[in-house]
């Protein structure tokens, strides 16, 4: 169908402004964790359904640290494998990482939709806006006169 095909791709250009927005948010905190000393030239990797496939490596593994960090998890959170150098991140085997890949498509979707940011850079709604630091956000609101609890509430590994 030509407007899937459309759509998979205005669907990528937005993710990757959206991406440098992350990115660049993300570089002052942290540098990136592997060593691969990628060309530009070389696929960044094998099994992206929202992230652009030509996603630069560097830009891929901010965007990993962002998710990382706004959940307050470890990179085995959502991939499988004990250790960086023994890690499938290409695997989709863990439920985690599909959640994630749905609302990563969510987060684009509702700044295009609800916000109209078509500059990604100015995006309004990030993963940290929900989930400050925990795996699951928070759902009930403070009772009247009760305390807001800690923004931060992480979850353990
Ligand atoms: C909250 C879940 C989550 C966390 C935490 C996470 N990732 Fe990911 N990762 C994903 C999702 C989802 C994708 C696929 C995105 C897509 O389909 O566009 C992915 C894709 C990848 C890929 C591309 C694999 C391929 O070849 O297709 C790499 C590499 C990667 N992650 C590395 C990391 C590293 C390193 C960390 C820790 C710093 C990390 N990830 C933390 C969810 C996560
Ligand atoms: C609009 C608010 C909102 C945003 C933005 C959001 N999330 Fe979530 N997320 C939730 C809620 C609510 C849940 C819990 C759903 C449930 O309990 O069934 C959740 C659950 C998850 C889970 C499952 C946790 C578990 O232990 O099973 C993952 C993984 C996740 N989110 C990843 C992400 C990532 C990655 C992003 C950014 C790309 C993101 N979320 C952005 C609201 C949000």
């Amino acid at each position: 169908m030509t407007g899937t095909v459309f759509g998979r791709l205005a669907f990528a250009a937005a993710s990757a402004a959206f991406l440098a927005a992350a990115v660049a948010a993300q570089q002052t905190t942290a540098p990136p964790p592997t060593a691969a000393p990628a060309s530009s030239a070389e696929p960044s990797a094998k099994n992206l359904k929202v992230l652009p496939m030509g996603i630069p490596r560097q830009n891929l593994i901010g965007v990993m640290q962002m998710m990382s960090s706004s959940l307050g998890v470890k990179c085995t959170f959502c991939h499988v494998g004990q250790s960086r150098e023994t890690m499938d991140f290409a695997s989709d085997a863990m439920k985690e990482k599909l959640v994630a890949r749905a609302m990563l498509d969510m987060v684009r979707r509702i700044n295009e939709q609800d916000f109209k940011v078509t500059e990604w850079s100015k995006s309004k709604v990030t993963c940290y806006t929900c989930h400050r630091g925990a795996a699951h956000p928070l759902t009930a609101a403070p009772k009247p006169g009760e305390t807001p609890p800690p923004v931060e509430h992480r979850h353990e590994g």
